[in-house]
Parts: C-alpha cells; structure tokens; sequence
C-alpha cells in the first residue's frame, strides 16, 4: 500500500477526485475560533463560515462512495450547523455523536475550561 499526502486548498483538491470514488473522509477543518493558523482563515463571519462548510461538504458529498463514511472534526460554536448541512441539505444518514475526552489544555480564566472534541459521523447512505 503506498500513502501520498497532498497539502493545499482541500475544497480545490477534491474538485480533481473521481465522483464516488472515495470509502472515507476523516475533516478536521477550522472551528473558525479566531486561531492563528498562519492563512487568517479562521475568522470569517457567520456566513462566510456556513459558505466555506457548504462548499466543502457540497465536494465530500460528491466523492463518497454510496457506502462511504464521513468523520468531522468540529467546535462547538458550529457543529449543530454542520450537522443540519450534512443531514438536511445532503441526507447523509446520521450515525454517531462521538465525544473526545481528554485532561489536557488551557484553564479559562472564566467559565468552564474545554475538555473534549465532538465529532460527527456520518454515512452517505
Ligand atoms: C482545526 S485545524 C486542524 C489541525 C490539524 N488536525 C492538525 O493536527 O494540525 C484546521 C486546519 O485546517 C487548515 N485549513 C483551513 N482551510 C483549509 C482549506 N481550505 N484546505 C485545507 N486546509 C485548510 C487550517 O490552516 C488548519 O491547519
């Protein structure tokens, strides 16, 4: 098995991807929180934001196979809009809810401090 890692705009790259021709997507992309990733792209506005998950969700849907799955990686300030995308504008079938629980990070100093990830998982069909 041979393993090739691309690095770029991941909502070009999948244009070039044969249509269903991908088992699994695993997306881990910007919660839009405001964090320096060095390409000031996680600070768009609400519909920017909503705009940007469109139009990759819209590329991830088109490539999945029938069978494939797809793993999300998401903040908390957006992941019931990505859920709605997934569900109601692509019926992809909801499959599990996942919470990542770890100990480690950052104390707030107001407010409870994050301690866990969530991830969506969904099928295409
Ligand atoms: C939540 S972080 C994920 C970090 C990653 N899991 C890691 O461990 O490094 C989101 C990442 O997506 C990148 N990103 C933002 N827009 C992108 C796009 N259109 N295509 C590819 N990567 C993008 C950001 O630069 C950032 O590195």
């Amino acid at each position: 098995m041979s393993i090739q890692i691309f690095q770029g705009d991941s909502i070009k790259y999948m244009k070039n991807i044969l249509t269903e021709s991908v088992d699994l997507i695993i997306a881990d992309p910007p919660y839009n929180l405001g964090k320096d990733y060095g390409n000031n792209n996680d600070q768009r506005t609400h519909d920017e934001y909503i705009e940007f998950s469109k139009q990759w969700i819209k590329e991830a849907h088109r490539i999945l196979k029938g069978t494939g799955s797809i793993y999300i990686f998401m903040g908390v300030r957006f992941i019931s809009y990505l859920y709605t995308i997934l569900e109601q504008e692509y019926n992809f079938i909801f499959n599990s809810w996942i919470t990542w629980h770890y100990t480690q990070g950052l104390g707030k100093t107001k407010g409870f401090s994050p301690r866990h990830d969530d991830i969506l998982f969904f099928n295409k069909s």
